[in-house]
């Protein structure tokens, strides 16, 4: 590390405590934010931190949809997003007039958003959901009722099938995670025949697994994880190799987690370039010229939080 980063993460460390900031951070971000964090987690395990932190500053190094959560749920708090072009493009395969539309035709529906979703799509919502808790939320939900379940067809898929519940799904994607379903997981099985499977439900490939007719490799050994739940696995597991469907972001966590074990991404190429668009002299700017703060008009906010507020009560 040259002394110039030094210089910046020292300043950093200290324009935190004078601010009473916390800094937290999502487990795809750069190995050199990860590390100055206060807390690296999914996106449940943010919005938890973002509820519960005394800081009167929050600067979430994540993406844009993470930070306005945080700014719902934490009303009084000052959000900072250190870029604000970090945006999230399943969290924009979804309008709200669009599912406004959706919603007209089908008025007695309990919708379930993925937080992974604008301000905007979550004030037009019953329910949020997270990758670690939305077969949880859904079923919390009467049987009875039809739900709509947006906007990721892979994680609608993997609820509707651990449930064996049928659900409306809109047919939103992650660009990254949808193409690590054309990566051949057979192969990869043949590969390391040791190692477990760690996937990500927003992943091309994870609803495969879990829809038995669709079935194109063999399911044992495999699990089907939030980020946060990827690393808590590995922290349990007796396993010495694994393999990771997700974006890279997270290895920096799980060698920390696990140095001695040995990790392979399905797919290198699992890059999000959103995740990757705040670095340390970014966040020292956040910190020094408290930019960017994101603000949820109240409005918005003041019908956003209910979904959030259910779901974390839920979890
Ligand atoms: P997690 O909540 O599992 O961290 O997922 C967030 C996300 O954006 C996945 O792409
Ligand atoms: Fe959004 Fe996909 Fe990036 Fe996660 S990996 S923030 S879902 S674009």
């Amino acid at each position: 590390m040259n002394s110039d980063m030094n210089n910046l993460i020292h300043e950093i460390k200290k324009i935190k405590i004078d601010k009473n900031a916390v800094i937290l951070a999502h487990n795809y971000q750069p190995p050199e934010i990860q590390d100055i964090a206060d807390y690296v987690g999914d996106s449940l395990g943010l919005s938890q931190q973002a509820a519960k932190t005394d800081a009167a500053l929050i600067v979430f190094c994540g993406v844009h949809f993470m930070a306005e959560t945080a700014s719902i749920i934490a009303p009084g708090k000052k959000v900072l997003l250190p870029n604000l072009d970090a945006g999230c493009s399943l969290a924009s395969s979804i309008t709200a007039t669009q599912l406004r539309e959706w919603k007209s035709r089908h008025p007695k529906a309990v919708v379930v958003s993925y937080v992974n979703t604008s301000a905007e799509i979550k004030a037009e919502s019953d329910y949020c959901c997270t990758s670690s808790n939305a077969a949880k939320v859904v079923s919390s939900i009467p049987y009875d009722k039809e739900i709509l379940f947006l906007p990721d067809k892979h994680l609608g898929k993997y609820v509707q099938a651990v449930l064996n519940r049928p659900l409306k799904i809109w047919k939103g994607a992650c660009h990254v995670h949808e193409k690590i379903g054309d990566v051949d997981f057979g192969l990869a099985q043949t590969q390391h025949p040791k190692a477990e499977f760690l996937i990500h439900p927003e992943c091309g490939c994870s609803s495969s697994c879990m829809l038995k007719a669709e079935v194109y490799f063999d399911c044992k050994g495999v699990h089907m994880l939030s980020t946060d739940g990827m690393i808590n696995y590995v922290e349990k597991s007796e396993a010495k190799e694994f393999v990771i469907a997700t974006e890279v972001g997270i290895l920096h966590r799980l060698k920390k987690v696990k140095p001695q074990a040995l990790f392979y991404p399905l797919s290198e190429n699992a890059i999000c370039e959103y995740m990757k668009m705040i670095d340390l002299e970014q966040l020292y700017n956040a910190l020094k010229f408290e930019r960017y703060e994101v603000k949820v008009p109240d409005d918005v906010a003041e019908k956003a939080r209910l979904p959030i507020q259910r779901m974390l009560e839920l979890t």
